[in-house]
């Protein structure tokens, strides 16, 4: 006889149990409904169901504490979250306690029931028991990770995923990205959070000096190196060493980055004597690695040892949705540093931000919002009020990836237009001609810093349709606006 499955349904809205237990149902599957945390544990203890699925805001315990009860009391107890706020924080903690996935309630529409097979799925292939560590206490997170895009998401549950092991991990994306962000995530969420978290940037530093940084020296190693020296791996013994930029080490130092992965030893310059190396190594880069390793700058036996989890960073205009939430949570974090009434964004703010490319991703956004907060006049910020122009132009210096950057590099015409059209390609939102407009209207402000009589004339167009295209595509004219004190002067037209 085939044998029934038993899914425990917990949410405190009974409209959504409702539904739920609707779409889940099924002559061999037994759907039980439950709208709070005790008398969901009651049945759990006494039931054993195969499946749990279970909102995280329940009373009189979250819905994450009853993972952590029913995983304690069976390891292999398969265990859904579902949430219609679904915290970066609530998202990580989850996945590392053992939860099977995590959905937003907006989501569950279109997951619920393809998450669920592939649950029960997994619960009947997975009886080997599972070590992990319950961890009840939930910490607030000093530098908080925000997104609620599905790829954000995702991150979040890599995170979760990644902190329990030791493996290396490779984060990439775009300069702003956050890669830096997620490093440290992971070792705050991982068992060597209470050692040290040391960064080190591969690209900052001629090679030499990066060996010595990384790996120490002993005295008159080489000139100059006049006393001994611990390096990084020393320093983050038992904790975890952030290498960003590793698209750009040297051999020399890929080769001995190799040795400690493979065999967890290393020297200092100038030393016969052997180290041991505890350190959990995670890895950044902007650069394509994959391509990297074909061209031979990179190894690629350093590359499958890094590469073992890779976590991928969408660039910011691939996650529109999350702009209003990163914006709102900027302009908190600036009210509170700087001691000032946090202001309020207009919809039409809103909008603009929305529409802009962001070429330096969140680090352009985080800038713009201090610098908009830092200008405001009123406590609304309306489009004029946020410079995204002169922020955006700032930020260009930074990024490396920015498409212009690209077609300014290229020799010939041709090889410009085509980086161009590679850059819009890669971005689903961007529509060509518009955006070019756009482009060149910034480079033209730039490129004349600011004056808009030079700057119509470069673009071949009159001084008044420059200033009605300013107008349009948001750019302040005023591209020397840095740090200005507040009511920064009206610009000259
Ligand atoms: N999802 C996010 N939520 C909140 N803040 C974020 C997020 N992503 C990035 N930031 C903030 O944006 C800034 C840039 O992030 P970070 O330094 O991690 O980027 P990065 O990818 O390492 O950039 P680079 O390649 O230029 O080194 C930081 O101030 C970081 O706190
Ligand atoms: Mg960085």
């Amino acid at each position: 006889m085939q044998r029934h499955t038993t899914i425990l349904l917990v949410d405190p809205e009974t409209d959504f149990l409702e539904w739920a237990q609707h779409q889940l149902e099924t002559p061999t599957t037994k759907v039980v409904t439950a709208t709070n945390a005790d008398e969901a544990w009651r049945f759990y203890s006494s039931e054993d169901p195969d499946l749990i699925i279970t909102e995280t805001h329940l009373s009189p315990f979250s819905g994450i504490e009853l993972l952590v009860k029913a995983r304690a009391r069976n390891p292999n107890a398969m265990v859904i979250l579902i949430s219609a706020w679904g915290t970066t924080q609530s998202v990580i903690e989850s996945m590392k306690l053992g939860a099977f996935d995590f959905i937003r309630k907006e989501a569950l529409p279109f997951n619920l029931k393809p998450v669920v097979d592939a649950a029960l799925k997994a619960q009947a292939e997975m009886r080997a028991a599972t070590t992990f560590k319950p961890q009840l206490t939930v910490e607030e997170h000093q530098d908080s990770i925000v997104g609620k895009s599905l790829s954000m998401q995702n991150v979040f549950k890599m995170i979760g995923r990644v902190s329990l092991s030791e493996a290396p991990v490779m984060i990439t994306g775009e300069s702003g990205s956050g890669k830096e962000l997620v490093a440290r995530a992971i070792h705050h969420y991982s068992e060597r959070s209470a050692r040290s978290f040391v960064a080190i940037n591969c690209a900052a530093m001629p090679e030499q000096l990066l060996e010595s940084e990384l790996f120490g020296h002993e005295k008159g190693s080489f000139t100059g190196a006049i006393a001994q020296r611990i390096g990084r791996f020393e320093q983050s013994n038992g904790g975890t060493l952030f290498l960003d930029e590793i698209g750009d080490m040297p051999p020399s130092v890929q080769a001995k980055i190799l040795r400690v992965l493979q065999d967890g030893e290393f020297s200092r310059v100038g030393a016969n004597a052997t180290l041991q190396s505890n350190v959990r190594i995670i890895a950044a880069t902007n650069k394509n690695l994959d391509q990297e390793v074909t061209k031979k700058n990179f190894r690629e036996d350093l590359f499958y040892r890094l590469n073992v989890v890779r976590i991928v960073l969408p660039p910011l205009r691939q996650r529109v949705e999350d702009i209003r939430l990163l914006a709102e949570y900027f302009l908190q974090k600036v009210a509170s540093q700087k001691h000032l009434p946090r202001l309020n964004l207009s919809e039409e703010a809103v909008r603009a931000l929305e529409a802009h490319p962001w070429p330096g991703n969140v680090r352009e956004l985080e800038n713009t919002i201090t610098r908009a907060s830092v200008l405001a006049t009123s406590d609304l910020l309306l489009p004029k009020d946020i410079p995204l122009g002169a922020s955006y132009l700032n930020s260009m210096e930074a990024s490396e990836a920015a498409a212009p950057r690209a077609a300014g590099a290229a020799a010939t015409v041709d090889g410009a237009i085509e980086a161009l059209l590679k850059a819009a390609q890669a971005d689903p939102n961007v529509q060509l001609l518009p955006w070019l407009e756009r482009e060149f209207t910034l480079y033209a402000i730039k490129a004349t810093k600011g004056n808009q009589v030079r700057a119509a004339k470069l673009l071949g167009i009159t001084r008044a349709t420059l200033r009605k295209r300013l107008d349009r595509f948001n750019i302040s004219a005023d591209v020397s606006i840095k740090e200005e004190p507040p009511r920064a002067k009206e610009p000259a037209y």
